[in-house]
């Protein structure tokens, strides 16, 4: 049978669509089993010391209430291990959860008030008295970038100090040298769908209902912190609406839901308000980079290095691996990368859409732009002339790899040659404009993953996975990999997924669930078409009969001769005879591939800006991307996926920051209003084509994961845009138009 998926790939609409422009897809607090109870989260308004007295009485007085938890009497509960995607690096941690009377940072969860409708735990929760006990804080990384440390949580997998060859003797012999210093800005997840959890026990399991990228690892955080079994705790999330990171990972206020349901025996509903959303599930930490670049005269390159450092918490730490671009994306025989980490008195930072990556790449692509102006070539001539060939710190070839490709069709698509390599040579009106572009590149990620695939008499088939779909487009994947495999037309195949009661998958995180879920389904659909032929083949009834497998082919919902297409059966008529019972067929992902090489996606983007030279403002008017990431399942899903992260860019170069009073270590952008993020006006024609690749060593369906690509890069392309059109080389981002001034 043919190894490829010649039809996947369509441009088809999400098999969820209709469920989701009707609103019958139904998110984790939409879920309201009988007796729910709702909850509301105090917050703490110190940034560190401990709860010195807190008064409940007013509040349990209200009509309706039905708890009010603080650290006196809140359940007691278990450490929480870090789950699989965090590796040592973070932990949610219990010591936070009303556990003891801490504050570790603020914002910090110190009561969860319980009653019967939301309005009256709003009120009830807003007269919670709490008298603090105040202690000397640090939240400012830029007054504390001298404390800088090693991280503790170091991994092999993703090291946080990379080096090849002798930097500081390439860099010191280098006649031409750039050091530049970058920062960029705090920034918080902002989902349409905040977070949400409704928890319900029966007896002694519990179902979570819960907005997450992660069925599994939340049911395993249950599990441990409440002590319980894992096949106990059932974590179910259809819907996810967006996440960028912040779902990944089982945040305080799952558990205490799940918690304080078993408490008062009650299911119960604790959705997080947007202003919650910025102290409760992490965020991407600011972050200062030095970059050193040294090239010779006629732009090659011959030093690079990228050392970053970002905030943690004292209680917990995130690396953000900034050098993770840097270290591979250009050829150099000298590299060195590294991040240390500042412990703060802040929450702890968490993923964001390509985290390292799209930090790493403003700085790095920014500097790249300054190093191919000091050598005097246009910047993606400098570029090319450095392409990598092969993985310059692992000295491994690339499994695949059309950067040079990407530069060539971006470059022609967005019209790069009617560039003025002039800063502010160039203008529309009164308006300088500037024509920008950087590399990006995203590595291939693969998480355990297993699936199921069953055929009912009927002739339909069903896909069921403990995956999740964020958003991204997983249900109309995985539906079109099995229809595939099975010659179903897709509106034969339904997908099951967002319950942990399924077979396991990992985190829809690292832009891994196309190639580990697809991989798995993939297997499972083989399987069962494999059985299907069996039967067909061994009985006597069947047109089939004693034909070799091999000899055998679907098409469209039959097994027929493969070099005969009259001669087949429909899978009704096999299954008729067999009485009618299911077949299924299960799979999972092969991790035995890529050993030999470096499986990276890349990309090339290219951005024009307009900034008005009397108000500093600098506005996006287009912006193209070209992407290679292996086989695309779905050219459409995937277009959304590129042109997303590349409209997250524009937020990271011009718009969004996190702002922290460091007086008292309130977060003071909390909501739309003053956090920004760009909308419709502020990304007017943004697109993004496929470059066509064939990756036969990533996974078992050759994808390269296609969900944060777009967002590596993007908001280098637009900074250099910027620089291009006003001659003005920002450094600290955002560039508000203060800084253009
Ligand atoms: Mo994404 S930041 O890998 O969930």
């Amino acid at each position: 049978m043919s190894t490829q998926l010649p039809s996947v790939g369509k441009p088809i609409d999400r098999v969820d669509g209709r469920l989701k422009v009707t609103g019958k897809a139904r998110f984790a607090a939409e879920f309201n089993p009988p007796g729910l109870v709702h909850g509301v989260l105090v917050q703490s308004t110190i940034a560190k010391g401990r709860v010195a007295e807190i008064d409940t009485a007013a509040a349990e007085k209200l009509p309706g209430v039905v708890a009010v938890l603080t650290h006196k009497n809140a359940p007691k509960l278990k450490e929480v291990p870090p789950n699989p995607r965090s590796g040592s690096s973070q932990s949610p941690g219990t010591e936070f959860q009303l556990q003891d009377d801490r504050v570790r940072y603020f914002g910090q969860n110190v009561a969860l008030v319980l009653a019967d409708t939301l309005e009256r735990a709003q009120d009830a929760a807003a007269r919670v008295k709490v008298r603090y006990e105040k202690e000397a804080h640090a939240t400012d990384p830029t007054a504390a970038l001298d404390k800088a440390v090693p991280p503790k949580s170091d991994r092999k997998d993703e090291p946080a100090a990379v080096a090849r060859g002798d930097f500081d003797t390439a860099f010191a012999a280098a006649p031409v040298r750039i050091d530049a210093t970058f920062t960029t800005a705090q920034e918080n997840h902002n989902p349409m769908e905040p977070h949400a959890t409704v928890a319900v026990w029966d007896g002694p399991k519990v179902t979570v209902y819960d907005a997450t990228q992660y069925v599994s690892g939340v049911q395993e955080s249950v599990a441990a912190a409440l002590d319980v079994g894992r096949d106990d705790v059932r974590v179910v999330c259809l819907f996810t609406g967006g996440g960028f990171g912040c779902k990944g990972n089982t945040w305080p206020h799952v558990i205490l839901a799940a918690a304080a349901a078993r408490h008062v025996g009650r299911p119960v509903k604790l959705a997080l308000t947007r202003q919650q959303m910025f102290t409760s599930v992490g965020y991407r930490p600011f972050t200062s980079q030095r970059v050193r670049l040294g090239a010779t005269k006629d732009g090659t390159l011959a030093a690079v290095s990228l050392s970053g450092v970002n905030p943690v918490a004292r209680y917990g730490e995130f690396t953000e691996l900034v050098g993770s671009v840097a270290r591979m994306m250009y050829a150099a025989p000298a590299i060195a990368v590294a991040t240390r980490v500042i412990p703060l008195d802040v929450q702890v930072p968490t993923y964001m859409r390509a985290p390292g990556e799209s930090t790493g790449s403003l700085a790095f692509e920014v500097a790249v732009d300054e190093m191919a102006y000091a050598v005097g070539l246009d910047p993606l001539e400098f570029r090319l002339k450095n392409h990598a060939d092969t993985h310059p710190t692992e000295d491994k070839p690339w499994s695949s790899k059309s950067l040079k490709e990407c530069y060539r069709i971006g470059a022609e698509k967005f019209g790069w040659a009617k560039r003025d390599p002039k800063p502010g040579a160039m203008r529309d009106g009164r308006l300088l404009v500037g024509y920008g572009m950087a590399s990006s590149t995203y590595p291939v990620h693969l998480f355990p993953a297993k699936a199921r695939v069953t055929l009912a008499a009927d002739g339909t088939a069903t896909v069921e996975s403990g995956t999740q779909d964020l958003g991204t487009g997983s249900y109309t994947i995985f539906t079109q990999v099995a229809a595939e495999i099975l010659g179903l037309p897709v509106e034969k195949v339904r997908c099951r997924i967002g319950d942990s009661t399924l077979p396991r998958a990992g985190v829809s995180g690292g832009s891994s669930t196309a190639g580990s879920v697809g991989s798995a389904v993939r297997a499972a659909a083989e399987e069962l078409r494999d059985k299907l032929v069996a039967l067909a083949t061994a009985d006597a009834k069947s047109p089939l009969k004693g034909l070799k497998p091999e000899a055998v082919v679907v098409a469209d919902g039959r097994l027929v001769a493969k070099d005969d297409a009259t001669r087949g059966e429909a899978y009704t008529a096999i299954l008729a005879r067999a009485g009618k019972k299911p077949v299924t067929g299960e799979g999972e992902l092969k991790q035995d591939r890529a050993k030999k090489f470096d499986s990276h996606a890349f990309g090339a983007i290219f951005a024009e800006v307009g900034v008005d030279p009397d108000f500093g403002t600098a506005r996006v008017r287009r912006m193209f991307g070209a992407f290679a990431a292996g086989r695309i399942l779905n050219a459409k899903t995937t277009r959304s996926q590129y042109i997303g992260g590349m409209i997250f860019g524009i937020g990271t170069a011009l718009l969004e920051h996190t702002v922290t009073d460091h007086r008292t270590g309130l977060i003071v952008t909390r909501e739309f209003a003053d956090y920004l993020v760009p909308v419709n006006a502020d990304a007017p024609a943004v697109d993004a084509v496929i470059v066509p690749e064939e990756d036969p060593h990533t996974n078992g369906v050759g994808t390269k994961g296609v969900g944060e690509i777009g967002n590596v890069g993007s908001a280098a392309a637009v900074a250099n845009a910027v620089f291009h059109a006003t001659g003005k080389r920002v450094r600290d981002f955002p560039i508000t138009l203060d800084k253009l001034l």
